[in-house]
């Protein structure tokens, strides 16, 4: 360890003692594409303009995009998590505005096919980030992997993200299902439908009514929204420059929806729940559970 990681690792240790519990926000979908990646730096971005201190957790194993829409080459990533066995806080990067976030390997194949254990080692080693931030944001892979249902159910609030597509809202649901079939009760109520790339807000209402209409009548799960997100011709545009649109393009219409979802989704700040879940109780929440259920 160097020194200027060891010192970071003083100031850190120091700051334990009294530091509240993160806000674990799991940004997720069933189909691939739709904007979890983006939605998670910009979000990151905006509630580091809020004052809270923010770690970005890059959960699509493999396929790392947190760290190209940065615009940052991480020197660590998950991979030395799990195979070199080194420290989470070790294999953090800085990002912008210093936001901090872990690179989830890009283009590593051990990391496409993680097994139970190795989940459970990473999510151990993940719990010690809880003390480290006012919010961790896990921008996970799409679909419903082990993985991603472990890091939903560690989560204090989720934002299933979705376009007006069929076959988006359609996987959205398959997410919807695999969180009812395999229990994953405390995390309902919680469930907050961000529709992504809408031409209006009418269309992401309906867009929204549609899916929260089947999911009360078969599962049983009230979902809420969060809001929308318009279809933003400045977006593709930045993420070509690998700068964050909140960065690039302050004034670029989606940029302003960013802050209102930041604002949104930390008013649900609830210091019980915070006790309760987290990524400290995240293996209580499924994995632990997960073979008796
Ligand atoms: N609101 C939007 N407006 C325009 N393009 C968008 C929007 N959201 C996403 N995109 C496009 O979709 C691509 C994929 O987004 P990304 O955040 O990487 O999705 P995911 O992480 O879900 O796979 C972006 O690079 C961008 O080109
Ligand atoms: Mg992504």
């Amino acid at each position: 360890m160097d020194q200027a990681t060891n010192l970071r690792n003083i100031v850190k240790n120091s700051q334990v003692a009294n530091r509240r519990r993160a806000k674990v926000i799991t940004v997720t979908s069933g189909k691939g594409g739709v904007g979890k990646s983006n939605i998670s730096v910009n979000l990151a971005i905006q509630l580091r303009k809020m004052g809270k201190s923010v770690i970005v957790f890059d959960a699509d194993f493999g396929l790392a995009n947190v760290e190209v829409i940065f615009g940052v080459i991480p020197k660590y990533n998950l991979f030395d998590v799990i195979y070199n066995n080194k420290t989470i806080t070790e294999v953090l990067t800085n990002g912008p505005l210093g936001i901090e976030f872990l690179s989830g390997g890009s283009g590593v194949k051990e990391l496409l096919r993680l097994d139970k254990t190795q989940i459970e080692l990473l999510v151990t080693k993940l719990a010690e980030l809880d003390r480290y931030a006012d919010v961790i944001i896990i921008d996970t892979g799409a679909g419903i992997s082990d993985a991603v249902l472990s890091f939903l159910s560690a989560s204090h609030e989720v934002i299933l993200v979705t376009t007006p597509e069929p076959t988006s809202v359609t996987d959205a649901y398959a997410v919807l299902k695999a969180i009812r079939n395999n229990k994953i009760d405390e995390i309902e109520g919680h469930i907050h439908v961000l529709v992504n790339r809408v031409r209006s807000d009418k269309e992401g209402r309906e867009i929204f009514d549609k899916l929260n209409k089947v999911s009360q009548k078969f599962l049983n799960i009230e979902l809420r929204t969060i809001g929308y997100l318009p279809e933003d011709r400045f977006l593709p545009r930045a993420v070509i420059e690998q700068k964050p649109i909140s960065i690039l393009y302050p004034k670029a219409n989606i940029v302003k929806s960013f802050e209102e979802l930041s604002t949104k989704i930390m008013e649900d700040y609830d210091e019980e729940e915070k006790t309760t879940r987290g990524l400290g109780n995240i293996f209580t929440n499924f994995l632990r559970h997960k073979d008796r259920r």
